[in-house]
């Protein structure tokens, strides 16, 4: 690196000298390249790197209460991440996403889809729960979202399944309603998001069966081609 810098130092100042024009050939801009060799590598991001960073997170009032992070798991280079929105309180009790009641009609569904929870990654937005309060607060979601992206970018999955409206309405920087939103895929930077309900809001509400497979069968016929 650093010969490379110095040829094209030594041709600026070359050039400087006869006086070519549409050169920077400053002291400032031979100083700037000087630099570029010298700049430290920049570190590789990594899922336990994000987690070293989210682990003592106290960006928000949530992790007063939490008693363990719920992270993320699963296959670190999963086609497929389900993305909920907070974890309740068996999954703050184990440190784990989607332990719970509603966890294990998540894992029935994964199931049906002929796949196992170690072949996806499941995450949510907000690390730290359960929520005091609902909905969550926009300061929550924003003070986790930085981590939440930083995972997306690592995994960097084919699709991404959102449960519930609060997931899609953060990932997608919208208000639209999740009865608007799915059913079809959206576009996250290039990732293929389909949107569909929560298992919690299944428990609620078993009738939204129907349309919460009619979504993870569109995900699955994309998932085989
Ligand atoms: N609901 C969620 O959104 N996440 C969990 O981890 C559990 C329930």
């Amino acid at each position: 690196m650093k010969s490379i810098i110095d040829d094209i130092q030594e041709s600026l100042r070359f050039y400087k000298q006869r006086g070519c024009p549409g050169f920077d050939c400053s002291e400032d801009a031979l100083a700037k390249m000087t630099a570029w060799g010298q700049s430290p590598p920049s570190p590789i991001e990594t899922l336990d790197r994000i987690l070293a960073d989210a682990g003592d997170c106290r960006a928000c009032a949530m992790s007063q209460s939490r008693r363990n992070l719920v992270f993320g798991e699963g296959d670190p280079c999963a086609r497929l991440m389900f993305v909920g929105k907070a974890p309740g309180p068996e999954e703050d009790a184990r440190g784990k996403p989607f332990v719970g009641p509603a966890g294990e009609l998540l894992t029935k569904i994964i199931t049906a889809m002929q796949l196992t929870r170690r072949e996806v990654y499941l995450c949510n937005i907000i690390k730290c729960g359960p929520s005091l309060h609902s909905p969550c607060r926009t300061s929550e979601l924003n003070a986790c979202y930085p981590f939440l992206r930083r995972q997306i970018n690592v995994i960097n999955p084919e699709f991404i399944c959102t449960l519930g409206s609060v997931a899609v309405q953060t990932l997608l920087r919208t208000k639209a309603p999740l009865a608007h939103l799915r059913g079809r895929f959206h576009d996250f930077h290039g990732i293929r998001l389909m949107p569909t309900y929560a298992p919690d809001d299944l428990l609620q509400n078993p009738d939204k069966k129907r349309d919460v497979w009619e979504d993870i069968q569109k995900l699955m016929r994309a998932m085989e081609r």
